[in-house]
């Protein structure tokens, strides 16, 4: 997975107009249900790019306004000839549900609080890059675990990868129960970053009610916010990563994210590789399984 992920990377680098032909004949539909500038575009970009048709359900202005379900207007887009769905949901296991009643292949582009796969593979891709190796990398995740997606699948990348992952950030966004997940939970800034190789933050996640748990993001970004002067106390040459969108000033400064340090942007390239390896290997056991249209 990661070394086709790989492959499609240096081709987007060495030959960005590239147009494929290895998903010709198949439409990919977004829907998406909940915000997103990255993860949307990204599947779209690996989508064209691999000569599929691609559609932006627009929910917005959809029959789900008048109340059509959500099974309903899946099986609607799957008549109207989706081989793929790709669908964001704000309800956790909206995606396992919906397997049961599509047979088009349905990838979770972010359910709730509970998964985000494609980000935890463009994570994995990205530390391996930088890194030349997952197995033993010291990764820092900080923040607000609680109600991140991106939280629990990084870690269950990572850490089936080999990397020593540790969960930082106040006790109410980051419960001792984390510990279960094979990682180690701390709750002080310098604990956390003294021997990462990888400091990952997240987004402080203000819609679904993190602020709840939190007097205020002044005392979020007191305690917690990477700028200059911690990004200084790190290991040196320690890399940045953060899955977007970001909280400015908040989880990060600009000036961290604009250091040679960061790989934010990186990663959101990144995206477009390993979605375009997604789409591929699951089109090669859609034919295996016999699945055609
Ligand atoms: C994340 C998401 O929506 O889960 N964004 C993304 O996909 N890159 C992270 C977030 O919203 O904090």
């Amino acid at each position: 997975m990661l070394g086709l992920a790989a492959e499609y990377k240096a081709a987007l680098v060495e030959r960005p107009g590239e147009r494929l032909t290895t998903l010709h004949g198949r439409a990919v539909v977004n829907l998406f249900f909940e915000n997103s500038t990255r993860t949307r575009t990204s599947f779209e970009f690996a989508a064209k790019r691999l000569g599929a048709d691609v559609v932006n359900f627009d929910v917005a202005t959809s029959s789900i306004a008048k109340g059509e379900t959500l099974v309903d207007t899946a099986e609607t887009i799957e008549a109207l000839g989706a081989d793929f769905i790709v669908m964001r949901h704000p309800a956790s296991g909206a995606c396992q549900y919906l397997m049961r009643h599509v047979t088009a292949s349905l990838i979770n582009a972010g359910d709730g609080a509970h998964e985000h796969p494609t980000q935890a593979l463009l994570d994995a891709l990205t530390v391996q890059e930088a890194l030349g190796k997952i197995e033993g990398a010291r990764i820092s995740i900080l923040g607000d675990a609680l109600h991140s997606r991106v939280a629990r699948s990084a870690i269950w990348a990572l850490t089936k990868l080999g990397a020593k992952v540790t969960l930082a950030g106040p006790s109410t966004l980051v419960p001792i129960e984390f510990a279960s997940m094979n990682v180690r939970v701390v709750h002080e800034f310098d604990e956390a970053v003294r021997d990462a190789d990888v400091i990952y933050l997240l987004r402080v996640q203000t819609e679904r009610q993190a602020s709840n748990f939190l007097p205020s993001l002044s005392e979020y970004r007191a305690l917690f916010g990477m700028d200059a002067e911690r990004l200084a106390m790190t290991k040196p040459g320690a890399l940045i990563m953060h899955p977007g969108p970001v909280n400015r000033g908040v989880e990060v400064t600009r000036e961290v994210m604009d250091s040679p340090r960061s790989r934010i942007l990186g990663q959101v390239t990144n995206g477009v590789a390993v979605r375009m390896a997604v789409l591929t290997l699951l089109d090669r056991t859609r034919q295996k399984s016999g699945v055609r249209r």
